[in-house]
């Protein structure tokens, strides 16, 4: 047991529980989009932010690697002492939540696959959805059944766009390149001449961290009557439910100041993860850790 407890597998009850931070992980720097929109809708709390930059991309490796890196990426986090879990990576929330919750019983989880889901299903009107991601979480089908539960008549499509994640980290966000992915990605799922058809689907969820900073190539593709969803805010606000149902708000007054962590060298998660985060990192703001 003691072992178990200074693994970090079993959470000590700490009374000080709501002033600590919230833990937040990511394949990368593509998890500090969800990061922002937390700081955004949550301006009190503390957050510890984990970038498994030694090991991204996630997206094409097997679901037991991304378990186990989820699993050593929280041990990390839990170890440092967090009051809950933000698994800002979606490939990482398509498998890992049921092994997380069993490892580390009584640390509230979320994931990002399930308000993303819910995000689709309630702007949907026609009930047809299309879901991009990384290879891992389109192969594994966890978007397409967490909508099937929530939305039993949705029709839907879904389909890898690996290229977006080098793009994105590259900063090539917008302009001729990222635009022709985007039309080579998306083109057969809304087809040019058939956007307002029947069979265009109305509603297109960005399955992935790194898609929101290729929004505007998107939605320039798939032309404005489909609604384009971002699951940062509806996961920001899923957070702000398990905090308050918890009692583990933090108190009113100034949050500490995020601290990051990465796996892999400082100067390129501080300059990429500017562009995440919409503001500047210095690379003394990271520290480097081995998992
Ligand atoms: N963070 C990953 C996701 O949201 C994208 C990058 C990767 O493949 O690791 O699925």
């Amino acid at each position: 047991m003691d072992k178990l407890r200074e693994e970090g597998y079993l959470l000590p009850m700490r009374n000080d529980a709501p002033r600590l931070p919230i833990g937040v992980f990511d394949s990368g720097v593509g998890g500090l989009t969800v990061l922002r929109a937390l700081r955004r809708r949550l301006p009190a709390e503390s957050f510890l932010y984990l970038g498994d930059t030694a090991r991204l991309p996630y997206g094409t490796k097997s679901p037991q690697s991304v378990e186990r890196y989820a699993l050593q990426c929280t041990r990390q986090l839990v170890a440092r002492g967090v009051k809950m879990l933000v698994v800002a990576c979606n490939t990482a929330s398509a498998v890992a939540l049921e092994p997380l919750a069993r490892a580390w019983p009584g640390l509230p989880v979320v994931g990002v696959v399930r308000p993303g889901a819910r995000a689709g299903c309630a702007a949907t009107r026609s009930g047809h959805i299309a879901v991009i991601a990384t290879e891992g979480t389109v192969r594994g089908g966890a978007y397409q059944r967490a909508i099937q539960e929530l939305c039993p008549q949705a029709r839907i499509v879904a389909r890898a766009c690996p290229l977006f994640v080098p793009l994105a980290e590259e900063g090539w966000t917008s302009g001729p390149v990222a635009e022709a992915v985007a039309r080579e990605y998306l083109e057969p799922l809304f087809p040019p001449g058939d956007r307002r058809g029947a069979d265009a689907p109305d509603t297109l969820v960005l399955g992935c961290t790194h898609f929101p900073l290729l929004a505007g190539a998107v939605a320039r593709v798939v032309g404005p009557e489909v609604a384009v969803i971002d699951s940062a805010q509806t996961a920001a606000a899923e957070v702000a439910d398990v905090l308050e149902r918890e009692g583990l708000g933090a108190p009113q007054g100034t949050p500490e100041p995020t601290r990051f962590l990465a796996t892999d060298d400082p100067e390129r998660f501080a300059r990429v993860g500017g562009l995440f985060l919409g503001r500047t990192l210095a690379r003394e703001d990271v520290a480097v850790v081995d998992l």
